[in-house]
Order: structure tokens, then sequence, then C-alpha cells
């Protein structure tokens, strides 16, 4: 189905209210997914056709946009999220999830007309992952979703989008707060070869992985060299900053106007599991963005990247993602 069918209303009918200084301002609003993780741990990952013996198996709360919103939160930012799940325990479940860290559920919709979007999920022994997604009432969240949600956009220090709801919304997001001079990062998982070039150039801070950056560029990402020709192609493209996250290798940031490229090395740990990693440096840069913006972005992206390695030693995506008081005090 294509993605401007499943929107009930066109996006060009929006009618945006005027901005109000009644609504409460956060520090970061997430527009995005929710999903339940089903996940499995296994020897390996299996082949196609394949059958093979998984040792643990464990439920938990996952969606790349609620993930960035959980680490942001328990870092301590003021956040809310836009999005929809399902009129089903997952979805009750889901809600509750936020409450208790933290999270307004404002604008958390529920329907009746698809379930809570599901993940299975498969990590190997080498911590690595294989997932599928299957959105259900993520791909619900419409127009008249983000009209109700337009000042508390207007409003926030930074808006934080990805591709698991609709791009359309999501781009719609994007400009709503990036046409009010609110910071954004766009984090474009899971990656459309055929990205609208509006997300670049509403965007200030492009994060992407190495596969995702391939996608988009047609270069294959395997070193940091690749990562800088990826970047480039990205840069030009017109975001202000791109960041590409290399896994073990730390981060690479590139930002407009600015000479060399920065690799930003991380610890070298013994990875347990790395989902969700990405979300946990997302969620974790968007909480420097909005309450630290006396650091430079680069020193940012070190501290984020060191919190999203700490999620990499722990099972699980939300479960992994460590809170403030957890963490070292140099980080803050
Ligand atoms: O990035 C990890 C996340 O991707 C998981 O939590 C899963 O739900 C999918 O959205």
């Amino acid at each position: 189905m294509s993605q401007l069918r499943l929107l009930k209303k066109p996006i060009t009918n929006m009618s945006i209210p005027a901005n109000s200084s009644a609504t409460a301002a956060y520090d970061i609003v997430v527009v995005g997914s929710c999903m339940t993780d089903l996940v499995s741990f296994t020897p390996r990952l299996p082949k196609a056709g394949e059958t093979i013996h998984g040792h643990k198996f464990f439920i938990g709360f996952g969606g790349k946009g609620a993930n960035q919103c959980i680490q942001a939160a328990r870092l301590g930012a003021k956040s809310t999220m836009v999005c929809k799940v399902g009129k089903d325990s997952f979805g009750e479940n889901y809600i509750q999830n936020f409450k208790s860290n933290g999270v307004s559920t404002e604008y958390v919709g529920q329907t009746s007309e698809a379930s809570t979007g599901v993940a299975p999920i498969t990590v190997n022994d080498d911590g690595q992952n294989a997932i599928v997604i299957v959105a259900g009432a993520n791909l619900l969240l419409n127009c008249e979703d983000l009209v109700r949600a337009t000042n508390t956009i207007r409003s926030a220090k930074v808006v934080v989008c990805q591709l698991e709801i609709q791009p359309v919304i999501s781009l719609e997001a994007l400009k709503i707060a990036h046409g009010a001079g609110v910071k954004t990062i766009f984090n474009p998982a899971p990656a459309i070869a055929d990205l609208d070039p509006d997300f670049y150039k509403n965007t200030d801070v492009f994060c992407c992985n190495e596969t995702e950056a391939g996608i988009l560029t047609g270069v294959e990402v395997a070193s940091v060299e690749d990562a800088t020709k990826a970047g480039s192609k990205l840069l030009e493209k017109g975001c202000t900053s791109v960041i590409v996250t290399l896994g073990a290798e730390g981060t690479l940031l590139m930002t407009q106007g600015q000479r060399a490229p920065l690799h930003i090395p991380t610890k070298n740990v013994k990875a347990v599991d790395t989902t969700g990693a990405g979300d946990s440096f997302v969620g974790a840069l968007a909480f420097y963005m909005a309450n630290y913006s006396c650091l430079d972005l680069e020193e940012m992206s070190r501290r984020a990247c060191a919190i999203a390695t700490i999620s990499t030693q722990a099972q699980g995506t939300q479960a992994s993602y460590p809170s403030r008081p957890q963490l070292p005090p140099e980080l803050f």
C-alpha cells in the first residue's frame, strides 16, 4: 500500500494551529514508533529456511522512537512521545512503561484498528542481531495526531524522528520543528533508498549507522574512510551535520563548513547485545543537545557514544539503557 493511501487526510490539507504560549515546553519531543520486542537468543543467526534452537526468550519494550525517548528521559530530559499503540495488552503495557520512565503520554494515541507494533528479534552469541518489524498501529499515526502536537513540537528544544512510522508524518514533524527554529535529529532507520530530499534540508543532525549510510548513498561502509565518503554525500544533500555510527569503532562526525571529519572512537568492550545501541546514542545525543548546548557536537557525540557502549553490555533494548545515577558524573 502506498504511504499516502495510509493517511486519513492528505498532508497538504493539514491546518496547523498558531503557536500557543500556554503549551508546556518539553526538552525533547520524539515523533516515532513503539514496538513490543520479542527477543530470542541463539548461538548464531538462522539461515533462510533453517530452524535452530534458541536458549533464552523475553518480551521487552522497543521501537526506535520510544527507545530514543526513554534513553533521553532516563538521563533527565523532560520528554514526550507522539506515537500510536493498539487497544491491546501490549499497548496498555507500553503506556505504563512511558509513565514509569517519566515520559509524558499526552500524545500517545490508541487505536482498535491495528495491533501494537511488534519486533521479533534474534540475537546471536556475539551480541549481533537481526530484526523484523511489524509496525501495526505505528502506521496509523496520522496528520490529526501531528496537528494536536504541533504547538508542543514548536516549543521543544529538540525534535527527533525515524522511519518506523509513515515517512510523510516524520517529514512533516521535521518541517514543523525546523520551521520554528527547533533543533532536529533525524535517524533514517529503517533506511529508504530514495529518501525525500526534504528530509536532509529539515535536519540539523542526520544520524545513521553503516548499513543505512550504505543504502542512502550507494557507498558500502566497512571502514572510517568509507563512512567519510558516505558522510560527504549525505552532507551534500543539505543537512547541517552527519553522524555515522560505526559500532565498536565509535562514530564519525562531519559538519558543513568544517574542514576535517572527526572520528570519535569508543571504549573497547565485550558486547552482550547490541540491539538498540544506536537508539541509546540518538536519545543521549538529544539529551545533550537539549540540556548541554554549551558543549560542541563532538563532545556531545563522545558522551552519547559512551552511554550507547554501556547499553551493549546488558541484554535487551530499553532494559539495557542506563539512567543518570548509574553513570559517571563526568558525563554530566
Ligand atoms: O533499534 C532497535 C529497535 O528496532 C528494536 O527495539 C525494535 O523494536 C526495532 O524497532
